[in-house]
């Protein structure tokens, strides 16, 4: 661990201020490299209280994710196991892990943070600290494999629901798994599916939430004109616990029916690109198109520019408005 993976998790722990002293005396390292460590988290997006008599203290949004909280808001029927953790690389690589071992389907792993959290296509997905909610959930869902991206369908159908019985606001969706408000993106959505070779059907899938809470002053700003959060200033405190409570509700009976598809009349309805014109951008070109519809499979179906209808998968394809 680095000196400053060694603060973090120092402060993590800690409901009080602790000196830059204590601290250096704690790791064997001068105030100064202290305080160059404490700079480098505030770079990453920690956000850090610096008092000049009392030290330091890590913000925190609202109360910590609860196991027991969040089961008080679970209704559903499936039988739910949650795990919370004060930090992981990606909640879907730990639960991909114990998916191999033969865990058995519904359990839910939070982290706080996660120090190399994953989006779509290879990106990455900046989840620091208390302003989000970094969720995944073990399924295995007895689908076909050309199936599969159903789940990323339902899981942002179940996310955009959650949002708007939560919150008085206006959700779009942007295909495939991207959540908006107000134009900016909110959450997104990683489903990573496991193919089981013997009977070619779905052996597990990884459905992965990031949802983006509060804005965190660290957002690197490449991406702060176009993420945004469910709220401006701060969260109610208990927000994140009910709101993870309440998706997995909503996820429970939605999963119920994942084989008969009617989510995808709301997802549909909230789709932002279906009647546009967007570009497909894959990594080697990038062409304009008129989206028609979403089949039953959730792929698209495009008009090219030479008038030929095409059916797009979301495997390499992201979609952009210019
Ligand atoms: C995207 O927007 O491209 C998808 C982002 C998915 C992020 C979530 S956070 C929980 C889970 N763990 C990860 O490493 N990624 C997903």
């Amino acid at each position: 661990m680095t000196l400053k993976e060694k603060l973090l998790e120092k402060l993590e722990q800690s409901e009080d201020y602790l000196s830059g002293e204590a601290l250096a005396e704690a790791f064997g390292v001068s105030r100064a490299a202290i305080w160059k460590g404490i700079k480098a988290l505030e770079n990453e997006g920690h956000e850090i209280i610096a008092l000049q008599k009392k030290g330091y203290l890590l913000k925190t949004y609202g109360e910590k994710l609860d196991s027991d909280k969040i089961l008080s808001f679970y209704q559903g029927k499936a039988p739910l196991r949650l795990e919370v953790h004060e930090a992981l690389g990606s909640t879907n690589d730990y639960l991909k892990t114990l998916a191999e071992k033969g865990e058995h389907e519904w359990l839910a792993v939070l982290a706080e943070r996660q120090t190399s959290g994953k989006g779509r296509l290879g990106r990455s997905f900046y989840s620091p600290k208390g302003t989000g909610i970094y969720l995944s959930v073990l399924l295995r869902p007895k689908l076909e494999l050309k199936e599969a991206s159903l789940l990323t369908i339902l899981g942002a159908t179940v996310v955009a629901k959650t949002i708007e019985a939560m919150l008085d606001k206006e959700v779009e969706i942007k295909w495939v798994n991207d959540i908006f408000i107000e134009k900016r993106k909110v959450s997104g959505i990683l489903s990573e599916a496991s193919l089981s070779l013997e009977s070619k059907a779905l052996d597990y899938v990884i459905l992965g939430m990031g949802i983006n809470v509060v804005k965190g002053k660290g957002l690197p700003s490449d991406l702060d004109n176009t993420f945004g959060a469910l709220f401006e200033g701060e969260a109610p405190q208990a927000f994140r616990n009910e709101f993870v409570g309440t998706l997995l509700t909503e996820l429970s009976s939605a999963y119920e029916r994942v084989a008969q598809k009617d989510y995808l009349d709301y997802y549909r309805e909230k789709s932002m690109v279906i009647g546009k014109e967007v570009y497909l951008v894959t990594p080697h070109q990038k062409e304009k198109v008129y989206v028609k519809a979403i089949d039953d499979f959730g792929a698209l179906i495009i008009k090219d520019e030479k008038g030929n209808e095409r059916l797009i998968n979301s495997g390499e394809v992201s979609l952009r408005f210019e």
